[in-house]
Parts: structure tokens; sequence; C-alpha cells
């Protein structure tokens, strides 16, 4: 998780953590008693549904490909109206898939892949048109940075997800700034200062979401997009996201058949843990909480070596005759989400849950499957030219978008 909004809302919602229950906001994720987060009760709490093995087995029907290892793995475990998706998709409609960023950092770590690779394999299984929202207008609004420069990082953010694969005849990626229209900077900019005046007036709390809030609610409908979707103002709308972003989308739910639109369906993820434990947090403070993009080979492997929080056992002989503890294990846990095979993982489970397999081991194997994606991820980067961006935001229709 990211650092999120201002420092006196962080920690409103971390007292409110420490005093009564988790909190999982799109601007605060703090678990109870700074424990693991309970995602059985968020599921209850925000009233979304849990993604069972019968919807994964639909899926794998209805695309006739192996579901993604996010799927399999229960990375992706709740939804909304997922099923609807696949109803309308078994009787020949097609769907659009939403998905975005907020540009805050010119590096990505390895938990703000997830839903870019996700949304890949989704767009790639149902061969569906994508959009993806570069949030700059809400950064700008938020933190301390020019408009110019949350430009910048936006534009510098979509060559890493355009390095995630996606297909150019299918995609559309804008930034808030350019897409919203022409005023639009202008209001952020006044509604920025107007803020900073208002900073101690009891009216700033209730005033302070509700921009940034609407322009990540309506690219959940086609009419947002006439360049895309004109006539076609029916089609649904799947928002692959993290947990998180679920208030959002609540909200644009509830408001949606008001204005005569469909609500978007939703399907939803975990948070990647740091490299510290679950009840850690990855920070933008500090670079070894967490695996980056950018990283070298050897920073891999010394974060994992150094930092990666094991649930083996201190010495070798304790290790031998009781296990590992996989519930908290770190390069389990990562594993999990990155090694594909299910047979080498399952092995790995048992070897190293039994102490067999000692953490050393387990750890070698994961520096090696990160190793790779890191580089496979580094190489597609480094070919992603200033015009292949240009040429993925251009305001322009996808003939062929869903065949
Ligand atoms: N709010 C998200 C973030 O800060 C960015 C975002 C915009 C998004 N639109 C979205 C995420 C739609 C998921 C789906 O990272």
């Amino acid at each position: 998780m990211e650092e999120k909004r201002e420092e006196s809302e962080e920690q409103k919602n971390k007292d409110q953590a420490q005093d009564h229950e988790q909190v999982v906001t799109p601007w605060q994720v703090a678990a109870k008693d700074s424990g693991k987060i309970d995602y059985d009760k968020l599921i209850d709490q925000f009233g979304c549904q849990r993604l069972d093995p019968s919807l994964i087995d639909r899926v794998h029907r209805l695309t006739s490909r192996p579901p993604h290892v996010f799927l399999r793995r229960g990375v992706f475990f709740a939804h909304r109206d997922f099923n609807d998706i696949l109803d309308a998709y078994e009787r020949g409609e097609k769907f659009y898939l939403y998905t975005g960023r907020g540009p805050s950092s010119e590096s990505l770590h390895l938990g703000h892949l997830i839903p870019f690779m996700f949304t890949k394999y989704l767009q790639d299984a149902f061969k569906v048109p994508l959009v993806i929202q570069l949030t700059d207008d809400e950064k700008c609004m938020w933190k301390n940075l020019s408009v110019e420069e949350c430009q910048r990082l936006a534009r510098e953010n979509a060559k890493d997800i355009i390095a995630c694969g996606f297909d150019i005849t299918r995609t559309f990626i804008f930034s808030d700034f350019d897409y919203v229209g022409g005023l639009w900077v202008y209001l952020v900019l006044l509604g920025k200062i107007t803020l900073e005046k208002l900073a101690f007036h009891p009216y700033s709390q209730l005033i302070q979401y509700d921009s940034c809030v609407v322009v990540q609610a309506v690219p959940s409908f086609p009419s947002s997009f006439p360049h895309l979707f004109s006539g076609k103002e029916n089609l649904r709308c799947l928002i692959p996201c993290a947990i998180d972003q679920d208030p959002y989308f609540r909200m644009t739910r509830d408001v949606a058949p008001r204005i005569g639109y469909n609500k978007p369906a939703l399907i939803e993820s975990s948070f990647f843990p740091a490299l510290q434990g679950e009840t850690g947090k990855m920070s933008a403070s500090d670079p070894n909480s967490a695996i980056y993009v950018t990283d070298s080979a050897k920073d891999i492997k010394n974060k994992i070596n150094r930092y990666a929080f094991s649930g083996g056992q201190d010495s070798t002989e304790k290790h031998r005759q009781y296990g590992a503890n996989l519930e908290v294990d770190i390069p389990v846990k990562y594993l999990d989400f990155f090694l594909d095979d299910d047979k080498e993982l399952e092995h790995i489970k048992k070897e190293y849950g039994a102490g067999h397999m000692l953490t050393g081991e387990v750890k070698q194997r994961l520096i090696q499957v990160l190793t790779e994606l890191v580089e496979r991820h580094r190489k597609a980067r480094a070919a992603v030219t200033d015009e292949m961006v240009d040429a993925f935001m251009a305001v322009r229709p996808l003939p062929n978008m869903f065949n």
C-alpha cells in the first residue's frame, strides 16, 4: 500500500483503527491493532461477494484458457456482479474493462503491477477494450507537486503500464488533466488553493474528496468515451482493482441507475504484503519494504535475503524438527503470487512446512522468479518509446476492439 492522503487524515484513521476496527478506504489501509487485514470482515462490511471456485471454473470454460494464477490462488478474491458480466458474455454480449493508477511516484513496486498484470490477462482472455485512467489531477490536488510534475509522472507510469503488454488496438490510456477538458487544470488548482485557505474550516472535511471521487467514477459509464462507445451506452463495465478502491465504486453503483446507466461490476484483489510481513506496510519512504521494477538483480537478492520475513525456525535443528510457519512466511506468500507452476509451489510448501527445506532455499527460488520478472519488465519498458505513449493516449476510435 502506498502512502496516502494528508497526515491528519492518516492519523485520524490510524486512531480509529486502534480504537475500534480496521480501516480500509482509498486513502488509508490500517489493520486492527496493527495485525493482519481481515478480508472476510471486509467483504461483510463492504457488502461485496466472495469470488468462489464455481465462478473461476466459469471463467475457465468461457475463455478456454487456464484461469490466471491470481484467480487460482485467491489474490482476486471478491467481486460485485462479476457473475452478471459472465452471464452477458455467455449470451454474446461484450463489456469493457476500466482500471487506473494514481501517478505519485516514478517507479512502481510489484504491488502496483498486480492489477495491470491481471487486467492484461482479462483483456487477452475476453478480447475486450480497456480504458486506463491516470489520476494526475488527484495527485496534484493532494500532494505538494506541480501540474507539470504530475503530468510527467503520469507519462512515466504509462510506460510501465504499457510494458505489461497491453494491446494497442484495444487500449486507451488517458490522464485526467488531458482528457477531462481544458478547464480542469484550473479547477483543480483553484480547488487546491481554496482548500488550503479552508484548512481549518469545519467544512473542509466535507468538501475534501468530492471532485476527484467523481472523476474516478465517470469512466465506469461508456458515454465518457464517445470516440470508443458511441451508440453503445448499455455496454457493461468491469473494473479490476484492489479492494481499497471499493468505496469509490460503491458510490458509483449507487448513482448509476439514477442517471440511467448500468452499475459497473468489480473484481477485487487483496493487498500485496510488505517484505517485512503481512502486518507491515509497503511504504514509499522505506525502499526496503518492497521490490521495485527498477531494482537490480543485486538489490533483489539483498532485499529478499535481508528483509523478507521468514516463518522458518531460528536454528536449523529446530527448523528440521518443527518446520516453517507458512502462514507468516513472506517468501512463500510472494511465490503464491508469482510462481506459476502449481505443482512446484505445492512441493515447496510441503517440504518447507515439514522442515525439509530451509528458508535460504526458498528465498533462492524466489530471487530467481522475481529477478526474471523484473528483468522481463525492464526490457519491455526500455522498448516503450514516447511515440508509443502518444499512440496509446491518442483520443481515437478502436475499430477492432471486440475482435
Ligand atoms: N485511485 C487509484 C490510485 O490511486 C487510481 C485509479 C483511478 C483506479 N481509477 C481507477 C484504480 C480505477 C482502479 C480502478 O491508485
